[in-house]
């Protein structure tokens, strides 16, 4: 018997399931135009469904849009902190995952390490949705390819620049690179570099990927420019971060050497006049409220192809 459907990287989903994701993601959020925010979809597909949320790190976005997308889909879901849970305590990861199987429908996770999420997904006999790792950060990726076609155009017609920090938001937009078809343009200083062996994985599958030291150079022409923090949960060192970082904050003049239509992502929460200049974020080329409001959207799709299995 096939095990629950877990939602952990993009690099583990086939480029065709991923399509179906985005375009069901579009179908709810236009079906409910309009419609006030707690009432439930239509079909409420999943009334009498529970997702458990557990939170390692903080978060806004993810909390709130995957609280109000359980709502929306007709369910509910419960939420923790892991201090407030016996994990916190040193009960184990496995023995969570085979006890909250027999309680609730689903699992999202943010978890300090990757490696927790794992085991966390191997011990569970039901989905479990990634909220965020220091690996990666895929259900934020639908979200933004969400508000890129939004904006028009097609995904395989558009280059992406990555600038900054080779963080775990870089690599899910590496790791959708190949399934999607856009090209991706990295540019991060020495000691930042994004994850090589990932790289090169997503190329041996057909991504398009460069990287291009001088973020100048990297947004030539470029259809979108993607900032995230330079001080991501969980690292140290921030003043070093900030002053290495300095040189690859998005201003307008990075934002010139873009195309006149390129827009302006960045996951939030953001730091103005650190990674991104106010006048990007807060100018006409930005799309971050759009994204933002993107991830409720976004995971509704994810959750139904998870619980749909
Ligand atoms: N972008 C994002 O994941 O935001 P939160 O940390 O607020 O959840
Ligand atoms: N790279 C950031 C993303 C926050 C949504 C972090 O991990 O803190």
């Amino acid at each position: 018997m096939a095990g629950p459907k877990h939602f952990l990287s993009l690099a583990d989903i086939p480029a065709s399931e991923l399509r179906s994701i985005l375009d069901e993601a579009h179908r709810r959020k236009a079906a409910r135009t309009g419609q006030p925010k707690g009432r439930p979809d239509v079909d409420a597909p999943f009334k009498g469904e529970t997702l458990a949320m557990i939170f390692e790190k903080n978060s806004t976005r993810t909390r709130f849009s995957f609280d109000m997308a359980m709502r929306q889909l007709g369910g509910t879901s419960i939420t923790a902190t892991s201090n407030d849970m016996q994990i916190g305590r040193g009960e184990t990861i496995e023995d969570t995952a085979k006890v909250l199987s027999r309680f609730v429908d689903g699992i999202m996770l943010r978890a300090n390490s990757h490696e927790t999420l794992v085991n966390l997904a191997h011990n569970a006999s039901i989905p479990v949705i990634n909220g965020l790792t220091d690996y990666n950060h895929p259900c934020q990726i639908m979200a933004d390819l969400q508000t890129l076609e939004e904006q028009g155009g097609q995904l395989s017609d558009m280059t992406l620049t990555w600038v900054g920090d080779g963080n775990n938001v870089a690599i899910s937009f590496v790791n959708a690179a190949a399934k999607f078809g856009y090209r991706l343009r990295i540019s991060s200083p020495e000691g930042y570099k994004i994850n090589g062996q990932t790289v090169q994985a997503a190329i041996n599958s057909g991504a398009q990927i460069d990287l291009i030291d001088d973020p100048l150079i990297a947004c030539q022409n470029t259809d979108v420019v993607i900032a995230d923090c330079f001080v991501s949960m969980g690292d140290t060192n921030p003043k070093e971060r900030l002053r290495d970082l300095a040189d690859w904050q998005v201003n307008d003049r990075l934002m010139q050497a873009a195309h006149n239509s390129a827009k302006f992502l960045h996951c939030l929460p953001a730091h103005r006049d650190e990674e991104v200049t106010a006048s990007v974020i807060d100018g006409p080329q930005s799309v971050v409220f759009d994204e933002a409001e993107n991830r409720l959207h976004a995971q509704k799709a994810i959750i139904a192809w998870c619980f749909e299995a």
